[in-house]
């Protein structure tokens, strides 16, 4: 597709930091563009998307092959009435996890296969690829001494599915270097922001004086539990942050 807007995708397994990463770039982006930016998520970026967040992540055991349509279908719903809208509008998406995310966790995590997950989420958003997505990389151990609160479904699985989602994430990048850019979550919150800001100053072709702009650390922003869109985020994240 050939909408005015730009769609970026922050990926990384949980306890990477995507959710407060993803609340400053968003924050910086609107300073630094003047432009509209849609800070959205998945799963949960509509208010279906909350029912079946709720589901997926929160309600009685499914099998992966329920659990891979639970989140394409949040996906279809998500870039139907959020994310096509908004790039049709000429804005700036950025979304907490995107496809990658149902082939790495999914596709490699669960065993269901890459192609067929990523044939499955192709369909379900009529082919929209973002474009650019950054994976925030952090080993599968550092990532679980981070997490805070009650496991959810997807959190209890066993240490190999983290390994697994990893490597897939990993794997994506290699297949197709110039959709990614990866930035490692082994760092304080500041630094990867301005790592990350780099990369998508870049994409964008903004002035790079513009990278060190406004607040980095976000100690002024408050948003205590790692979720800090304030768009179109429902449900607090459990991500604790870095
Ligand atoms: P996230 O909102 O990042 O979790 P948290 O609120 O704990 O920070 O993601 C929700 C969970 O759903 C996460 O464990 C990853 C998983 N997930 C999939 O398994 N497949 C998918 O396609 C998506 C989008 C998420």
């Amino acid at each position: 597709m050939s909408a005015p807007g730009y769609f970026i995708a922050i990926e990384g397994g949980d306890g990477a930091g995507k959710s407060t990463q993803m609340a400053r770039l968003a924050a910086w982006l609107r300073e630094v563009t003047g432009r509209e930016v849609v800070a959205t998520r998945e799963p949960g970026g509509t208010e279906l998307g909350q029912t079946l967040r709720n589901a997926v992540m929160h309600g009685e055991h499914v099998d992966p092959r329920t659990e891979a349509l639970l989140y394409a279908t949040d996906r279809a719903h998500h870039v139907a009435s959020v994310v096509r809208p908004a790039l049709e509008r000429g804005a700036i998406v950025i979304s907490d996890r995107y496809l990658d995310s149902s082939i790495a966790y999914q596709g490699h995590g669960r065993e269901l296969g890459a192609e067929e997950v990523e044939r499955l989420s192709l369909w379900a958003t009529d082919g929209l690829l973002p474009d650019l997505t950054v994976l925030l990389d952090l080993a599968p151990d550092a990532a679980r001494a981070r997490m805070t609160g009650e496991l959810d479904r997807i959190e209890q699985a066993d240490p190999e599915f983290f390994e697994r989602t990893r490597d897939a994430y990993l794997e994506r990048v290699d297949l197709d270097p110039g959709r990614y850019v990866v930035v490692s979550a082994d760092a304080d919150i500041a630094s990867i922001q301005m790592e990350t800001r780099g990369h998508v100053a870049r994409a964008l072709e903004l002035d790079p004086d513009l990278i060190a702009r406004g607040d980095a650390d976000g100690e002024a922003d408050g948003d205590a539990d790692g979720d800090a869109s304030g768009e179109a985020h429902g449900a607090p994240h459990g991500e604790a942050e870095p």
